[in-house]
């Protein structure tokens, strides 16, 4: 299958050929263990604005290297900002585009994510993790804390007391450690977390566009709101599903013992 319109390879990342519903992105500057340059984000968040809007892509895995998924915001470009650089920077609302990403996104991890290499990783939905993998938020050996949410989806994710260990003492933890604590979905052998990455992304790819946007936004307002409000949400987008298409052919094929064949309306 041939790439669709706006989707190439950038000067950091590597763009593999959609297949079956799934784009594979790769982060591509191992000179500098895939630290994440401005221009990187900028480059990411634009691929997945394009992902969003192209029909052929219904789930994107992120990768990055054997060793290193990412090693963090680009320290030398950081160095550069000052306060008020750091006031004007560009990359919260990057960031912001990234995590506003409404297709599922997948990350599979090798090596070390760190800093905001592990909060890139916790802007994906799914981790999958090789068994060589270490997150960490080790902002505070640099007199910093973490900036792309680390505290924020951390804390959420894999609760107080061990969020607090990793944002206040630096420790990485193991790829067990983090499927114990809630922040990987599945370990992998280091060969097998691309693709298995890729084939959970088809799995999902392969159901209604329309049940996955809408399961996505809600299972993601749960960490924005409380329990009476996201219950009434959830029922606001149960109830909308049942005036699409996809849900009658749903029902409809589960009952005549047939496969589902579905059309995103
Ligand atoms: N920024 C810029 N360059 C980096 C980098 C980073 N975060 N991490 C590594 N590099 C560069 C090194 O400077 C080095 O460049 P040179 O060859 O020009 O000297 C090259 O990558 C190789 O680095 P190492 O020799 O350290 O590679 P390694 O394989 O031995 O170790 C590593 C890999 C464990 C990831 C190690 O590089 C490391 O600890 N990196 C820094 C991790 C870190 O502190 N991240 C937090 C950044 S702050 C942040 O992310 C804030 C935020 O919340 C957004």
């Amino acid at each position: 299958m041939n790439k669709p319109e706006g989707l190439e390879s950038t000067t950091h990342l590597l763009l593999m050929p959609p297949q079956e519903g799934v784009l594979l992105v790769q982060l591509n500057r191992p000179e500098a263990r895939n630290a994440l340059t401005t221009e990187l984000l900028i480059q990411l968040a634009e691929v997945l604005d394009q992902a969003s809007l192209n029909e052929e892509i219904s789930a994107v895995v992120i990768t990055g290297g054997e060793k290193v998924f990412a090693a963090g915001a680009d320290l030398k470009q950081m160095a550069s900002l000052d306060m008020v650089g750091v006031l004007n920077d560009t990359r919260p609302a990057i960031w912001q585009k990234i995590a506003c990403f409404p297709k599922p996104l997948i990350a599979a991890v090798n090596g070390f994510a760190l800093g905001g290499g592990c909060e890139l990783a916790m802007h994906a939905d799914i981790i999958i993790a090789g068994d060589n993998a270490k997150f960490g938020q080790p902002e505070i050996n640099l007199a910093i804390i973490p900036g792309a949410g680390g505290t924020q989806r951390l804390i959420r994710t894999v609760g107080k007391s061990l969020a607090m260990k990793m944002v206040l003492s630096g420790e990485f933890i193991s790829a067990e450690e983090a499927r114990q604590s809630g922040l990987v979905a599945e370990v992998t052998s280091p060969e097998d977390s691309v693709s298995r990455a890729i084939d959970l992304a088809r799995v999902i790819a392969a159901k209604s566009p329309l049940a996955i946007q809408q399961a996505k936004d809600v299972l993601l307002n749960a960490f924005e709101t409380h329990l009476d409000v996201g219950l009434q949400y959830e029922r606001k987008a149960f109830t909308v599903l049942a005036a699409t298409e996809d849900r009658n052919e749903g029902i409809n094929a589960f009952l005549e013992k047939r496969k589902p064949d579905f059309k995103g309306r």
